[in-house]
C-alpha cells in the first residue's frame, strides 16, 4: 500500500530561522509515529504542515497521493477536513456550544449534521452523559475527549495528534491514550508529538527532531498496548468508559474565533 504521507525534503523558513530542515519523512499506513525532540524543535512547526494547516519553505508533501502544493489554500482546506482529524493540546472548543455541538459543527464543515451520530462518537469516548454541557462544565480531559469526538467524527485517515495529553492527568492521559490504541487497532494512522516518554512508548516508531533537524528515527520492537492504569475496554466501542467525574475545571478559553469546529489554527510556536 502507498504511503498515507510522504515529506520529501521539506524545510521550514522563518527570516534567520531555520524551524525545519531538510525532513524526509514517509508514513504508510496504519502507522503509530510519535514525534519528540526538545521545546522550539519543530515538532509543531511539522504537525501544521502535514495537517495542511501550513505550507513548506521548501520541499514538497503529499497527503494519501495528493500532492499539496498543487493545492489552492481553499483546496487544502477542504482536503483537511476531508482526510484529517485534528487533536491539540489546547482544545480549541467552542466555549458557547455544547460538547455535541462542538461535534455537530465539525460534521457541518465536512458534509452534513447527524445528531445521532455526534452523540454516539460522544458515548464512544465515554461522555454520552456530558453531551449537553459546555466546555467550561467540563474537566480537561473530558474536554478533550470532546475534542477527539470531533476530530473522529468525519473517518479521517490520518490522525494528528500534537501534545493530547499534555494538559492531563494521568486517569485522564490513559483514557486518551486507550481511545489511541481502540483506533489504532481499527486501522487508524497516528502521528502524536509528545515530550512524555510514558506517551511515545505507545507508538511504534519513533522520530526526535532538534534544532529543525530529524536526528533519530527508530522503530521500537515491543511499543506499550496499552496505558499502564487504565481501565479496560479498547478505546473506541460505542459506550467505553464512563468518563471522568471531576467536576468543572478550568476550561481554557478559546473564543468563538473564526475556524469553528475545524478546530482554530493553533498558534504557531505555542
Ligand atoms: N509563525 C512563526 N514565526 C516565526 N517563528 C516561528 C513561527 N512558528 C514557529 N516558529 C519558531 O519555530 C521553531 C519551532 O517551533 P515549534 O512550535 O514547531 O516547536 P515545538 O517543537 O512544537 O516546541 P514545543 O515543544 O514548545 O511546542 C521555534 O523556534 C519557534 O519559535
Ligand atoms: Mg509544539
Amino acid at each position: 500500500m502507498p504511503n498515507i504521507m510522504e515529506i520529501q525534503d521539506v524545510s521550514k523558513i522563518y527570516g534567520p530561522l531555520k524551524a525545519l530542515q531538510n525532513i524526509t519523512l514517509a508514513i504508510p499506513p496504519g502507522q503509530w509515529l510519535a514525534v519528540m525532540g526538545p521545546s522550539g524543535s519543530g515538532k509543531t512547526t511539522l504537525m501544521n504542515i502535514m495537517g495542511c494547516l501550513d505550507t513548506p519553505s521548501l520541499g514538497e508533501v503529499n497527503l494519501d497521493g495528493v500532492k499539496l502544493s498543487g493545492l489552492s489554500p481553499s483546496g487544502l482546506t477542504a482536503l483537511r477536513r476531508e482526510a484529517i482529524g485534528l487533536i491539540f493540546q489546547q482544545f480549541h472548543l467552542i466555549s458557547y456550544l455544547t460538547a455535541l455541538e462542538n461535534v455537530m459543527v465539525a460534521q457541518y464543515y465536512h458534509s452534513m449534521v447527524d445528531e445521532a451520530e455526534a452523540l454516539e462518537a460522544l458515548g464512544r469516548v465515554g461522555l454520552g452523559e456530558r453531551a449537553r454541557h459546555l466546555p467550561r462544565q467540563l474537566s480537561g480531559g473530558e474536554q478533550q475527549r470532546v475534542c477527539i469526538a470531533r476530530a473522529l467524527i468525519n473517518h479521517p485517515k490520518l490522525i494528528l495528534a500534537d501534545e493530547p495529553t499534555g494538559n492531563l492527568d494521568e486517569t485522564n492521559e490513559g483514557l486518551v491514550m486507550e481511545i489511541l490504541h481502540g483506533l489504532h487497532n481499527a486501522g487508524a494512522t497516528i502521528v502524536t508529538v509528545t515530550h512524555a516518554p510514558e506517551v511515545a512508548r505507545h507508538a511504534e516508531r519513533v522520530i526526535v527532531l532538534e534544532h529543525g533537524k530529524l536526528v533519530t528515527d527508530e522503530y521500537q520492537t515491543h511499543p506499550a498496548h496499552r496505558p499502564s492504569g487504565a481501565g479496560s475496554g479498547a478505546g473506541a466501542p460505542a459506550g467505553a468508559g464512563p468518563g471522568t467525574e471531576d467536576g468543572p475545571a478550568a476550561a481554557p478559553e478559546t473564543g468563538p474565533q473564526g475556524a469553528a469546529g475545524e478546530a482554530a489554527a493553533p498558534e504557531a510556536g505555542a
